[in-house]
């Protein structure tokens, strides 16, 4: 007989419990689907062929953000005659409310959705998505986006288009800083982040609102960096460095996808059949729809790929694409194209039920007007945790590049601060671009930001010194004035917001204007300085790397932005991020990331560099690393143990080592882990990041860290497109940035 302990006994009920609770979790959403579907199939029945081309449709309001459309529309009249399912770029209680009831005038009264591109907050305006990604901090990501779905979810607005999942390896490229850097690791698992935090648990509340995965796929390696451009890659490179992403948003639940402009070897995204039905909706399974980007259906005619108007529109519905934003391409064709035959009618009613379906999930059928609540609206928008939020992601996400002799943090009663630069007493720009509701006076800037935390005693000396993107040195002298008193300078340097973001590329990714040259002549004074650099991706800033006393990367670091970088200045706040993607030297080194390849010459001698895979006139190595970021502590690593130096295919192998902080400060590190399939079928980079934690220590604090080795950690793409693993050994790689590896060992797969 066998005897059961009551600890025993306790959790195999709790254990059954847990699956029966699964389970029936899983029969009420199965039940809860198959509702929904039966409420789909009704409606359709009642359709028109033209009511079902409406419901693909999206116009935008009268804030645009894209080329205006030549065509001539009355935009409510056909809303009023079922010719439109959703529209982009109306926003607030009133509004959303008065255009939902010129939908319900229609004959089957079917809601609206309401759209908006909420990237990086709502009212309250977090860091850059880029800026957040540095802070490595994933609940905290999902928590920004949670705030900024409730705000946009009072206000009206039942779907954002975010998050922007484009691995980008090209800081040229102006919409670097929408997305979350250079990794597929890391890229994922924010998308997976941002998809629940916008989400919540389950579509239907008032506090969340639909994500949307964009843009699929290879937007972000545009062809030298400018927007709109071709897309050539291998398959593997796009299945392993800029798919994952995006199959993370899937197996988040993402609602909704959207397209590109960029071809994908030779194919526009929006027309592309393998993208969008053989990967996303066969493979990937995914039950939601896509929707395009703005006017990329047209805008497959002057890639040469359609002939016309109504080519596009079969190229586009039938690879796939089932919303029409702003083309109206399918709205004044689609209906005639099915009736010559030219498009199955299967394409459109798979779109159109993908669609309705949502509208149901969000219970717009039960009342359209759920999402747009004035109380609510009102309510939510003066949430001071909102803020509070906001404040502690700024600070997570403000990169220490430098700190000579530890002169950060400065002491808050430092007899005279000379703020100096275009930037200090910004508010605007710290926004960044993609800002929707919020009103920039409330932006807190940074001279506000430091003036709050300074003791009485201190005196703060302003001067601007230059503008942005002045060509002046007019001004030079009075700055040099300024730090000739001060005991220490600040300056804020950078770009304007409207430098970074769509249709902003750059060929010279340098500091622009005099700012640099302004930089020099207060450096010149012989006063310590430290710059804090603001913008929307890497710029290239050689003289302030090396003669700058400390450097912080801020971003554009939104509402809070100012409080925050004083947190980081004056050392209320110990600086913990890290870069998310690589600043390079020079443009000429771009597209530049960590993932690099040996090569058949690697340079292993400086002094023997003939014949070898470098520049003669530049390092190969970056200026700052990815995951490189100084905090006002150090860092320990030691211990360095597996419990197995072979594993096979289904085996595990637990890597464990030792972290101390090893300064007098409390701190937080991101350790990170990286592998390397030392000889493989297919090259593999030396090194890919494949795991991480963040952590706090207190002073002389140490904690044992573990990350479990499988094999999926150990797999990549064959030549035939196969996710494997191959026998061999393998590096593993524990740092503190990509090119601070403290620990290595090695690993065998049988
Ligand atoms: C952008 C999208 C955006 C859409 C709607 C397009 O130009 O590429 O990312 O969501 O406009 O504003």
């Amino acid at each position: 007989m066998k005897f059961i302990s009551t600890k025993m006994f306790k959790r195999s009920c709790l254990y059954r419990a847990t699956v029966l609770i699964a389970f029936s979790g899983t029969l009420t959403t199965y039940a809860q689907d198959r509702k929904i579907d039966r409420r789909v199939d009704s409606l359709m029945k009642l359709m028109t062929l033209e009511e079902k081309v409406g419901q693909l449709n999206q116009y935008s309001g009268r804030e645009v953000t894209g080329p205006v459309s030549e065509k001539k529309t009355d935009v409510l009249q056909d809303i009023r005659t079922g010719r439109v399912g959703s529209m982009l770029n109306v926003r607030g209680v009133k509004d959303t409310r008065e255009i939902q009831k010129v939908a319900l005038e229609s004959r089957l009264k079917i809601p609206l959705l309401f759209s908006l591109d909420v990237i990086h907050g709502y009212k309250t305006v977090f860091p850059i998505p880029l800026g957040e990604a540095a802070s490595w901090d994933l609940n905290a990501m999902r928590l920004s986006a949670q705030i900024a779905a409730k705000e946009a979810a009072a206000a009206g607005i039942h779907w954002t288009f975010a998050p922007m999942v484009d691995v980008a390896r090209d800081p040229r490229w102006g919409r670097v800083m929408e997305g979350a850097g250079e990794d597929a690791y890391l890229g994922s698992l924010i998308a997976e982040a941002r998809v629940k935090g916008f989400q919540g648990e389950q579509l239907g509340s008032v506090e969340s609102i639909m994500a949307c995965a964009k843009h699929f796929a290879g937007y972000g390696a545009s062809i030298a960096g400018r927007d709109y451009n071709a897309v050539d890659m291998s398959r593997q490179q796009l299945w392993e460095t800029y798919l994952p992403p995006f199959k993370a948003s899937v197996d988040a639940g993402v609602a909704t996808f959207m397209n590109a402009f960029n071809t994908l070897n030779g194919v526009p995204a929006t027309g592309n059949a393998y993208l969008q039905r053989d990967i996303l909706k066969s493979k990937w399974n995914f039950k939601g729809f896509m929707v395009s980007d703005w006017g990329s259906i047209g805008e497959m005619i002057p890639w040469g790929y359609a002939a016309n108007e109504a080519d596009a529109a079969v190229k586009a519905i039938t690879a796939g694409s089932d919303m029409d934003m702003e083309s109206r391409a399918y709205i004044d064709n689609l209906a005639q194209l099915v009736k010559e035959g030219k498009v199955s009618l299967k394409w459109v009613d798979d779109a159109v039920r993908r669609i309705l379906y949502k509208k149901f999930e969000l219970g717009l059928f039960e009342d359209p007007y759920r999402f747009s609540n004035f109380k609510r609206e009102k309510k939510v928008f003066s949430d001071p945790a909102h803020r509070v939020a906001a404040r502690e992601l700024a600070k997570k996400s403000i990169v220490l590049l430098k700190n000579d002799q530890n002169i950060l943090p400065i002491k808050n009663d430092v007899r005279n601060i000379a703020l100096i630069g275009p930037l200090v007493q910004a508010k605007r720009d710290l926004e960044g671009s993609w800002i929707v509701e919020s009103d920039s006076v409330n932006v807190v800037s940074l001279i506000e930001g430091v003036r709050n935390q300074i003791s009485g005693k201190t005196n703060l000396i302003y001067a601007k010194g230059a503008g942005v993107l002045s060509s002046s040195e007019d001004s030079f002298a009075a700055a040099v004035e300024a730090a000739r008193k001060a005991d220490v300078v600040i300056m804020a340097l950078g770009e304007t917001w409207d430098m970074s973001g769509e249709a902003k590329s750059r060929a010279d990714i340098r500091i622009p204007g005099k700012q640099e040259a302004l930089f020099e002549a207060v450096k010149a004074t012989g006063k310590p300085v430290i710059v804090v650099l603001m913008a929307g991706r890497p710029l290239i800033f050689d003289k302030i790397a090396a003669e700058a006393s400390a450097i912080l990367y801020a971003w554009w670091p939104g509402t809070e932005g100012g409080n925050a970088i004083a947190d980081v200045l004056f050392g209320a706040y110990n600086p913990s991020a890290k870069l998310p993607v690589t600043f390079p030297r020079s443009v000429g080194q771009i597209p530049l990331s960590y993932d690099v390849y040996n090569t058949g010459r690697p340079v292993k001698d400086p002094a023997n560099t003939r014949y070898k895979s470098m520049y003669i006139d530049s390092p190969n190595t970056p200026m700052y690393a990815f995951g490189y970021g100084l905090s006002y502590t150090s860092f320990g690593y030691s211990d360095l143990k597996l419990d197995s130096t072979s594993i096979n295919q289904n085996g595990e192998a637990v890597l464990s080592f030792r972290l101390t902080n090893t300064g007098k400060v409390t701190g937080e590190e991101v350790v990170q882990l990286y592998i390397h399939d030392e000889v493989a079928s297919v090259a593999r980079p030396l090194k890919q990041l494949k795991g991480f934690q963040k952590l706090a220590l207190k002073p002389g604090e140490s904690r044992e860290l573990k990350f479990t080795i499988k094999s999926e950690l150990l797999s990549f793409y064959d030549n035939d497109l196969n996710w494997i693993a191959e026998p061999g050994r393998f590096k593993l790689m524990v740092g503190s940035a990509s090119d601070d590896i403290r620990l290595q060992t090695n690993l065998t797969l049988r």
